[in-house]
């Protein structure tokens, strides 16, 4: 299988380099330092599962692509649209694309540029960062790809996606409601993301503190709202679950759209707290909660663009 990897990232670096290890043909898409570093050292993968190196075929150049059976997106949410208007015209028919953001809308997003026939849906669980150009650091939790065909079919081509995600050696699911799973990691990572950024506290001190407890709680019941009035059935007993999941992490632990907007990087608070505000607007769902985080993070990450 002839496998590209645009964004050769935490996320696209570490499932990208399992790939390549495991004798895939697969080209990165990388740029700056990170392209030059990977072109002469190959991509080193620290992990706390095992550390490799591979030497895959590293380019910057999304239109030098030939015949793709599979592009995988680690790019970051707000860059999946501009990086679909390219990938179009090197995408044949069979092409299979699939985002692994975090977010609810990047297959939509695909969508928008791409033919239906090429669009997966999907997203990953994982911690991991670059640590240095050409170097991928994953530092906890079992990585995992959670993903399906946008209308959830279990199609020949996705079984052999399934197949090639196997020999590759990580945790895998060919998930039954891709949408609904989509949902399920956004609420947590959408409730927490933002309020980490405005209270610039780790999880343990959100998660203890009576007042910001009670403002997760608020923050993703709106999301509910919002799912559900698109027809995603997020329950009470998932809010529960991702509550579950913030008290259960480390003390000291951080989400990265938190750490983006502390370091004054451009962040994903669009595509998270932002796509909550402006779906409600859309639905006719009111989302207070979302919108003042939102709106008081909005300055910062202005600036961070500018
Ligand atoms: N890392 C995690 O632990 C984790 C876990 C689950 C989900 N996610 C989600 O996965 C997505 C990716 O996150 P990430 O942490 O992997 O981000 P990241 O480490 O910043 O990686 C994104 C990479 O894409 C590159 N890139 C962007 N546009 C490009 C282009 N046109 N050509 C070549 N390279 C390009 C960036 O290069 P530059 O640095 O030059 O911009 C960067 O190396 C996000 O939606 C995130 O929320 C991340």
């Amino acid at each position: 299988m002839n496998i590209v990897v645009i964004g050769a990232g935490g996320v696209g670096g570490y499932f990208g380099g399992k790939l390549a290890q495991a004798g895939f043909d697969v080209t990165f898409i990388a740029r700056g330092k990170h392209l030059e570093a990977i072109k002469n050292k190959g991509l080193q993968v620290k992990s706390i599962l095992g550390d490799f190196t591979v030497h895959p075929n590293v380019t910057d150049a999304i239109q030098d692509i030939k015949n793709p059976d599979l592009v995988i997106l680690g790019v970051k949410s707000w860059q999946v649209t501009e990086v679909a208007k390219v990938l179009k015209s090197v995408i044949t028919k069979n092409t299979m694309v699939l985002p692994l953001q975090n977010g609810a809308d990047n297959a939509d997003k695909l969508l928008t540029v791409l033919p239906k026939e090429n669009v997966l849906a999907g997203l990953c669980k994982i911690v991991s960062k670059v640590e240095l150009p050409g170097v991928i650091n994953h530092f906890t939790f079992e990585p995992e790809i959670v993903f399906g065909e946008y209308d959830n079919s279990k199609s020949d081509r996705i079984k052999q996606l399934k197949s090639v995600f196997d020999k590759a050696g990580f945790k895998n699911t060919l998930s039954d409601d891709i949408h609904l799973d989509i949902w399920k990691k956004f609420l947590f990572i959408g409730t927490i993301s933002g309020i980490g950024a405005l209270t610039r506290a780790v999880f343990g001190v959100m998660r203890e503190t009576p007042g910001i407890r009670k403002i997760i709680k608020d923050t993703a019941q709106e999301m509910v709202a919002v799912a559900n009035a698109k027809g995603v059935g997020l329950t009470q007993q998932d809010l529960a679950m991702i509550i579950n999941v913030i008290d259960k992490l480390d003390y000291n632990t951080t989400a990265s759209m938190q750490r983006d907007i502390m370091e004054g990087k451009p962040s994903e608070l669009e595509n998270f707290n932002g796509y909550i505000v402006s779906q409600g607007k859309l639905l006719g769902v009111d989302t207070p909660t979302n919108a003042f985080i939102y709106h008081c993070l909005l300055p910062q990450e202005m600036k961070a663009r500018s």
